[in-house]
């Protein structure tokens, strides 16, 4: 009786959840499709030319919102002119696959013991959802521990002067001054998390 209530309840969360209907992402066929990214998500400390900030590492990043974010490039609600044509060609299912490949690099639910908000004001409202450690705490939002620290800054950018808009990140970067973007971007780029995905 009790497996059926569970199963019932899941599969309302399907419904909700799975709006435009792709079947669970396979890592393997990510892994195929992910060879081409690795030229430049694959190499240590490449940059984006201009401006100039890393690019970020997806290793172990959280497969829902890879998902989200390569279809942002795909669909216009993210900014970006080669993550758009690396992106324009690829089905909701191609997605899934390469995040599901993407997710599953490293091993990013290491717990790099329980930080405090280092003094930082606005840190208590970041944890809740990107995690104590920086490992978040739902798919659908960004593990941002071990990230680089000028793509954490750059991001951040973009959603204060709205070259990246997502209702609640919008909201909570208004507030953050300069200062403010630094030292979070400092402090989460320094804790243990994402790796920058190489070929094997
Ligand atoms: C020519 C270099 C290049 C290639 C090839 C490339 N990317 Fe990117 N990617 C970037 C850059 C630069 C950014 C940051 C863009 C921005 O500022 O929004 C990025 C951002 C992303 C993000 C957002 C990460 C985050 O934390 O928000 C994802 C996801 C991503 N790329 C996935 C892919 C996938 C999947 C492929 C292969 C199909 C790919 N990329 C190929 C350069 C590249
Ligand atoms: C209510 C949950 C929530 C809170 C609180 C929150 N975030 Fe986010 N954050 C998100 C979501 C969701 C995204 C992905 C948005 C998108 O798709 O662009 C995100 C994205 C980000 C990104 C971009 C990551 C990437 O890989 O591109 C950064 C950086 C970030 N948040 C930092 C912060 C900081 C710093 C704070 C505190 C001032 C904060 N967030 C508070 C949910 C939250």
């Amino acid at each position: 009786m009790k497996i059926a209530v569970a199963i019932t309840t899941l599969c309302l969360g399907c419904a909700f959840a799975a709006l435009p209907a792709a079947a669970e992402g396979d890592v393997e066929r990510g892994g195929k499709l992910a060879y081409t990214c690795l030229g430049c998500h694959g190499i240590d400390g490449y940059r984006n030319a201009y401006p100039s900030y890393r690019v970020p590492k997806l290793g172990g990043q959280k497969a829902a919102y890879l998902a989200t974010a390569i279809q942002g490039y795909r669909d216009g609600a993210r900014e970006h002119p080669t993550m758009k044509a690396q992106a324009s060609s690829l089905s909701d299912q191609q997605i899934e696959d390469l995040a599901a490949y993407l997710a599953s690099v490293g091993n990013s639910t290491v717990a790099a013991g329980g930080s405090d908000t280092a003094g930082i004001e606005a840190m208590v409202t970041c944890v809740a959802c990107h995690g104590q450690n920086g490992i978040s705490v739902s798919p659908t939002w960004p593990t941002l521990a071990g990230q680089h620290e000028d793509y954490l800054v750059h991001a951040l950018n973009q959603y204060r002067d709205g070259t990246r808009t997502d209702t609640v990140m919008s909201q909570m970067a208004a507030t953050l001054s300069d200062d403010d973007v630094e030292l979070l971007a400092n402090f989460f780029a320094r804790l243990e998390g994402l790796e920058t995905t190489v070929v094997e």
